[in-house]
């Protein structure tokens, strides 16, 4: 690990508004401690920088947003920019994303928000896949009845890959399936929000595809 890593990987043992899942005892009760409040709980998993869960808590000022990520200088960023702005409603967990029913209570969480999630297409790293059956699994047990998971990519595989999952895993309903957001969508300041690789996607000419989806 890079000195910058290592010096940010520490200091975000002291930012409040970030936890490592490693202090966590077990089920959801952190997060009322933490916000104060009972308010509706949105996630980004696989937050990376934090972008998403910013502008989600920006937006979403009624709601708790927490961003998710296994790399903890990935989120030291957005931990210190929602401390600077300040947004009291944003946190970010230190965490693997296939852990999180250990760290919230069935029913828990309202939305979640996966944008460009890595495709890992080789077959060897299915398992590793946030997307797959096992993952969705963990999505159904911690949404709340009618949550909802929004994934956004550039990558048309990824979509099917999803489709599939969601076909195989079996208690999936699909809400929605575009494969040029912006063309169908332009007016949605959700799905708009723009991250780093969005950014870099839309400037090499890729369209942004998006599925959304619930359970039975
Ligand atoms: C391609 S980046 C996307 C970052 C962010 N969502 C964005 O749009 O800017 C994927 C992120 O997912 C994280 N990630 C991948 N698998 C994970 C897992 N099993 N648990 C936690 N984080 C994971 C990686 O560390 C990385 O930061």
């Amino acid at each position: 690990m890079s000195r910058k890593k290592q010096r940010r990987f520490a200091e975000l043992e002291h930012l409040q508004n970030a936890l490592d899942s490693s202090m966590l005892t077990g089920g959801g009760n952190w997060v009322r401690a933490l916000f104060e409040n009972d308010n509706p709980l949105v996630l980004e998993l696989g937050c990376g920088k934090g972008e998403y869960t910013l502008a989600l808590g920006r937006r979403y000022r009624d709601a708790n947003v927490i961003g998710v990520d296994r790399k903890g200088d990935r989120i030291w960023k957005g931990a210190k920019r929602a401390l600077a702005e300040p947004l009291e409603n944003v946190a970010f967990l230190r965490a693997r994303i296939e852990k999180l029913s250990d760290y919230f209570d069935p029913g828990q969480v309202r939305e979640i928000w996966m944008p460009y999630p890595d495709p890992l297409p080789k077959r060897r790293q299915a398992k590793h896949r946030v997307l797959s059956p096992s993952f969705l699994e963990t999505y159904r047990r911690i949404l709340v009845k009618g949550g909802i998971v929004h994934v956004k990519t550039d990558d048309s595989g990824l979509i099917e890959y999803v489709i599939e999952s969601l076909s195989e895993y079996g208690r999936a309903i699909v809400k929605r399936v575009s494969h040029d957001l912006y063309a169908e969508e332009p007016n949605d300041e959700l799905l708009r929000i723009e991250t780093t690789y969005e950014r870099r996607h839309l400037d090499a000419g890729r369209t942004i595809k998006y599925i959304s989806f619930g359970f039975s």
